[in-house]
């Protein structure tokens, strides 16, 4: 298949002989343990012990302010990990940053795609500084174009595209590097129906194409439920129930005695109950900032 992004990988295939990942039972993709982040008084991340699985969409979801973000940028690195342990596919995070970084692509939660340059020129910058050989660059950024759907608006500038196809872009971006772990936090917020339906089909076919692991934010519950193996339920910096979407609800009815299934929005107030209304996660600067990603995308 000529548009796989991930053909020829840029990582090496895991071996034996890689010294993070013995032969046996595999390695998670991510684990963290204690992880904790404190931004002055606030405890963002509070203790967090997480296990995505190699193979698996996992969701991590939570309201604002639950501390999805801040975990997700100590899992890729771009924050210090101060208290606890982050592994990526066995790679310690504090440690081997690098190692970490060339396994994984990312779509931050603020928008990465420059709209003065051309969708093509966003995904080669992308091309070069995750560290694709100049040999196989151009043809990798065409693939990971082609993955997304966005071959024919290639060198049309990103900022005359529509928030569906800036977040097709973004996914482009970080599937050049053929990662093993893509990682994506929020990827869907502010767009319509049709266009968050649109980014999960091609998440999902590069998936299945190539076997990488996703791990994703949302405070959609709706779409975990469609689209992820298992879910974690953060609130307050730590996850509070974790499984898989149907086993959370039907955990949920069995504790009231219901024959209808609950949603995972109701798994999720039977959890953090009134905690959900209340603000103090979150706050204006999560509004603020959700709402310029929003109005960008949208
Ligand atoms: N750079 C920062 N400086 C100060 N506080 C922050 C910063 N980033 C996040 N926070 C706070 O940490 C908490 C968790 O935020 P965040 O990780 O962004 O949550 P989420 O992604 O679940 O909305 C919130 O209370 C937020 O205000
Ligand atoms: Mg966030």
């Amino acid at each position: 298949m000529t548009t796989d992004p991930a053909d020829p990988p840029a990582t090496p295939a895991p071996t034996a002989a890689d010294p993070a990942e013995p032969a046996g039972a595999p390695v998670e993709a991510v684990s963290c343990t204690g992880l904790t982040h404190t931004f002055g008084d606030t405890k963002a991340v509070d203790g967090l012990d997480l296990a995505v699985r190699q193979g698996e969409v996992f969701g991590l979801l939570g309201p604002n302010g639950a501390g999805k973000t801040t975990a997700i940028r100590c899992i890729t690195t771009l924050l210090p990990v101060p208290a606890g342990m982050v592994r990526v596919f066995g790679h310690d995070a504090a440690k081997e940053r690098m190692g970490v970084r060339r396994l994984l692509g990312y779509v931050p939660q603020q928008l990465s795609a420059d709209s003065g340059l051309t969708g093509r020129e966003n995904v080669a910058l992308f091309a070069r500084v995750f560290d694709v050989p100049r040999r196989e660059r151009a043809a990798r950024v065409d693939q990971a174009l082609a993955a997304v759907d966005l071959a024919d608006a290639a060198d049309r500038l990103a900022g005359t595209y529509s928030g569906g196809m800036v977040r097709r872009l973004e996914l482009a971006q970080a599937l050049v590097s053929a990662p093993r772990l893509l990682i994506l936090d929020e990827p869907t917020i502010g767009l319509d129906p049709i266009a968050r339906t649109g980014v999960w089909e091609h998440i999902n076919a590069v998936r299945e194409a190539t076997g990488m692991t996703v791990l994703v934010t949302t405070h959609y519950m709706d779409e975990a439920d469609q689209y992820c193996d298992r879910v974690g339920l953060m609130h307050r910096g730590r996850v509070r129930a974790l499984g898989t979407p149907v086993e959370l609800r039907r955990g949920l009815a069995e504790r009231q005695g219901t024959e209808t299934l609950p949603t995972l929005e109701d798994v999720f107030r039977d959890i953090a109950g009134s905690g959900l209304d209340d603000n103090t996660g979150g706050g204006f600067r999560d509004v603020r900032s959700t709402r310029r990603t929003a109005r960008r995308v949208g």
